[in-house]
């Protein structure tokens, strides 16, 4: 049956594929021209829908030029209507030559249809690509990333990001060539396993707005050609390890919206290569331990938002560490910082001061000071009520 209707379509299609023929390059291969239609190619592609990337509809093609037919190596399902119906004989006819494969905001219905359509080996085994963002693919089994990951030797770039993934990140990773791998917004938990250095060519890192929890684990020293470092927005406590600074090639470290503790490590200062340093939302103490000349060099530089930290008013300007509030002599914040305010250039502290005696008086200006002495006082006062309860308790006895 289904092999009458191959036949039926070459036979509609050989006129076209000719005419095509002559033009020049070589026609689709027949068989995967049903396939792309399957997967909702729209009508109007007649025979070559390769390197359209005009054509607007939700399935992209690119081929290679092989003769007699050329064959589809990649494929990208982006911005469906509806829900994509992801025929297994569509996939499986593409799967000798596909390489890279998208989902990308392309449901399908159910959610959990779409891991089992792109499980099988044959279609995983040759793929270096592998992209599905904004599109469920969730059965809700805690080893559902290392169902995905498994038999995918020759990936080089994994993208599953907004696919509600949940489970644990695999201890056993195949993939040698695998330079970019992209996680981020799903609801993986656990910790991020010592093994991550199985994946010894990645280059970018992106583990953000997961449930991950425990500590950055320190052989992440041994991924020497890391280049960004995206763990923000997870639950990720503890220090930054110190085999952080060997990483040579380090541009983007994100570790923002954490659990991340103790002191900042001035071992960072040594990184000649980063241009992005994100550290806001975490519990960070004591002093921020760069120079002004070390954070001018940086694209990005944020520290707002961990309530413990303060900066050395000899060193830094509150120009530069937006967010948090000088130090006092003994190396503590001398209040509590503004409001965490990016961009803002803020004008509520006096850069001029550099009398470290210049205590909570310096800061009790400007607007957001306004607020903070009425809490005090509303606190205050509210004390004093407390004690004065107690001790007419203790009279009344
Ligand atoms: C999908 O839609 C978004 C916004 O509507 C657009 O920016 C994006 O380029 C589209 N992607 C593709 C592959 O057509
Ligand atoms: C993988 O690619 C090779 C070379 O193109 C091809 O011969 C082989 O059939 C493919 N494997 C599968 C399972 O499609
Ligand atoms: C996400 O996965 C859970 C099961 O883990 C399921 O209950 C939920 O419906 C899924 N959400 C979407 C949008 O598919
Ligand atoms: C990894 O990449 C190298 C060089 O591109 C290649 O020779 C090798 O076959 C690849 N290994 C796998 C498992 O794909
Ligand atoms: C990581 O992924 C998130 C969400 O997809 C994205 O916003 C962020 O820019 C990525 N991080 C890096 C360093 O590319
Ligand atoms: C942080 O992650 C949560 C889910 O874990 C998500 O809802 C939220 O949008 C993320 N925030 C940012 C700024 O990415
Ligand atoms: C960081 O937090 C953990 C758990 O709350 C605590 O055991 C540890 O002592 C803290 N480390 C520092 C340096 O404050
Ligand atoms: C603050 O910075 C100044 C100038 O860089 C330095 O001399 C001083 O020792 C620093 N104070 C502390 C407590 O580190």
């Amino acid at each position: 049956m289904a092999a009458t209707t191959v036949l039926a379509t070459c036979a509609l299609l050989l006129p076209l594929l000719a005419s095509i023929s002559l033009a020049g390059a070589a026609p689709l291969d027949p068989q995967q021209l049903v396939a792309l239609r399957a997967l909702g190619l729209r009508a109007h592609h007649r025979a070559d829908p390769c390197d359209d990337d005009a054509n607007g509809g939700a399935v992209t093609a690119s081929c290679d030029a092989g003769v007699p037919f050329r064959r589809v190596t990649s494929l990208v399902l982006a911005n469906c209507s509806g829900t994509t119906s992801v025929s297994a004989g569509a996939l499986e006819a593409l799967a000798p030559s596909l390489r890279a494969l998208a989902f990308s905001d392309c449901p399908a219905s159910p959610p959990r249809l779409l891991l089992r359509r792109i499980a099988p080996p044959p279609l995983r085994r040759n793929l270096t690509e592998l992209t599905v963002a904004d599109t469920p693919l969730a059965t809700g089994s805690p080893s559902e990333l290392a169902v995905v990951v498994s038999h995918m030797d020759h990936l080089t770039r994994l993208t599953l990001s907004n696919a509600n993934l949940s489970g644990f990140l695999p201890h056993h990773w195949h993939c040698p060539n695998l330079t970019h791998l992209d996680l981020s917004g799903n609801r993986i938990t656990g910790a991020i396993p010592e093994t991550l250095t199985l994946l010894s060519a990645i280059t970018n890192l992106n583990l953000s707005s997961n449930d991950l929890n425990g500590d950055i684990p320190t052989s992440i020293g041994d991924l020497i050609s890391l280049t960004t470092i995206d763990l923000s927005n997870n639950s990720i406590s503890g220090g930054i390890p110190d085999t952080v600074p060997t990483l040579p090639e380090l541009e983007v470290l994100n570790l923002g919206s954490n659990r991340l503790n103790g002191s900042i490590p001035s071992f960072l200062a040594e990184m000649r290569g980063l241009k992005e340093l994100n550290l806001e939302n975490n519990d960070f103490d004591g002093m921020v331990p760069f120079t002004a000349k070390f954070v001018a060099r940086l694209r990005v530089f944020r520290v707002a938002g961990n309530p413990k930290l303060c900066y050395n008013r000899s060193g830094l300007s509150a120009e530069v560490a937006v967010g948090v509030a000088p130090c006092d002599k003994y190396g503590f914040p001398v209040t509590a910082p503004p409001a965490t305010a990016r961009s803002e250039r803020s004008a509520d502290y006096d850069d001029g001061a550099k009398d470290g005696d210049a205590d909570d008086g310096a800061d009790t200006r400007g607007g957001p000071s306004a607020v903070v002495l009425g809490v005090a006082i509303g606190l205050s006062c509210l004390a004093f009520a407390v004690i004065l309860l107690v001790c007419l308790c203790k009279v009344c006895r």
